[in-house]
């Protein structure tokens, strides 16, 4: 333990500042979400998904569900990254089954101006969420704000909707970098308004998440990745010097490297694409390391995800180690495979 740590410090917190704990941090992305039926009600009860995420009430419930049914050591504020460009007065709408649907930023559009009056008027919800959050947690659980990352809310303002090879964002880098740049630049701003305002209301450490991170080519990566990463990281660190931040460029492979060195977040989270091993040299030296379970053992279990978890267990239990799947849970989960991923680790 380095000298000076607070013994009565949170498990999650601890292992974002460099410490080895016997036994890891444990929480899921997406761990509040359609495999549990509790959520389910609520979500039908509330009539809608945006109206899940913009009624205190409702986001605090949910927040809530899956601490009360599992004890994870962190919660994640239930939200979703397009709640941004809606508060930059992008339209935000999902369809059910489909995902979400924005109006498609056109070339006869302006580059969107941030307001910030109007944008912390509209995420106000949000806030109020965290800070109830905060009193009704449990006194060892960890609170995690997040946004998505420039690059990934891009795609989906670009596109108008989530597509696998980002074709529409990729095409307007290169048509038209300047317009782009624009984009990349004005989001960076606002997210890093939205994360420092989240941790003014109690979130203890934000995740950035940049689910598209993998579309993109090393110039690319560098650019409209790291770079803007930086200056998020920068910025939120002037206003909170010891708030950990937990990176999530998905699917870069050995660039999680570069992203891990150049932003220098406390923690980086790995998709079930990358070794574990490969990881523990590379990356643990530098932060901490989550990850990375592939999800689709939540839907099978059994012997071959025990395998898996020792597997990542024995890899990475020499330095900070933050176990969670490599994405996030998918609705078809079962709950018996949570349990038993929680015994696995815990004992
Ligand atoms: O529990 C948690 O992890 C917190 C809540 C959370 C949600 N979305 C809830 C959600 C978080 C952190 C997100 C982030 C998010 N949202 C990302 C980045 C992480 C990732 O998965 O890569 C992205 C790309 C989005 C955008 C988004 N929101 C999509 C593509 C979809 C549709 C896909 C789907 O699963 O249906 C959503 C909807 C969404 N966000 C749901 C949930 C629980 C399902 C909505 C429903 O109840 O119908």
């Amino acid at each position: 333990m380095k000298s000076g740590m607070k013994t009565e410090e949170k498990l999650l917190i601890r292992t974002l500042k460099g410490e080895t704990t016997p036994v890891p941090p444990v929480w899921l992305m997406r761990q509040a979400g359609r495999y549990l039926p509790e959520y389910r009600a609520t979500r039908e009860t509330a009539g809608g998904f945006l109206n899940l995420c913009y009624s205190p009430d409702f986001a605090v419930e949910v927040t809530l569900q899956p601490i009360r049914r599992f004890g994870f050591d962190a919660s994640i504020l239930f939200s979703d990254i397009l709640v941004v460009p809606h508060a930059m007065g992008r339209d935000v709408w999902f369809e059910t089954g489909e995902g979400p649907r924005l109006n498609p930023w056109t070339d006869d559009q302006p580059v969107p101006v941030l307001d910030l009056e109007s944008f912390h008027a509209h995420l106000a919800p949000v806030y109020e969420t965290i800070g109830r959050l905060r009193e009704e947690l449990p006194k060892e659980t960890s609170l995690i704000g997040f946004s998505g990352a420039p690059w990934t809310l891009a795609t989906y303002v670009i596109a108008g909707r989530g597509k696998d090879d980002q074709a529409a964002a990729r095409k307007l880098m290169f048509s038209n970098p300047a317009r782009f740049k624009a984009l990349i630049d004005v989001l960076a701003d606002a997210i890093s308004h939205y994360l420092i305002r989240q941790i003014d209301s109690g979130a203890e450490v934000v995740q950035i998440f940049d689910s598209w991170a993998g579309a993109l080519a090393p110039n690319a990566f560098d650019a409209y990745c790291i770079e803007p990463t930086v200056r998020i990281v920068n910025a939120v660190r002037a206003a909170h010097p010891d708030t950990p931040i937990i990176g999530f460029p998905r699917a870069v492979g050995s660039e999680y490297v570069d992203f891990t060195k150049a932003t220098g977040v406390d923690g980086i989270s790995i998709d079930q694409t990358a070794s574990p091993d490969w990881a523990a040299k590379a990356i643990q030296p530098h932060c901490a390391v989550q990850g990375n379970l592939e999800p689709m053992h939540m839907v099978t279990g059994g012997d071959a995800m025990l395998a898996d978890i020792d597997r990542i267990r024995a890899a990475l239990s020499g330095g900070p180690h933050i176990f969670n799947l490599g994405h996030g849970i998918t609705p078809d989960a079962n709950i018996d495979n949570v349990h038993a991923l929680l015994k696995r680790i815990r004992g």
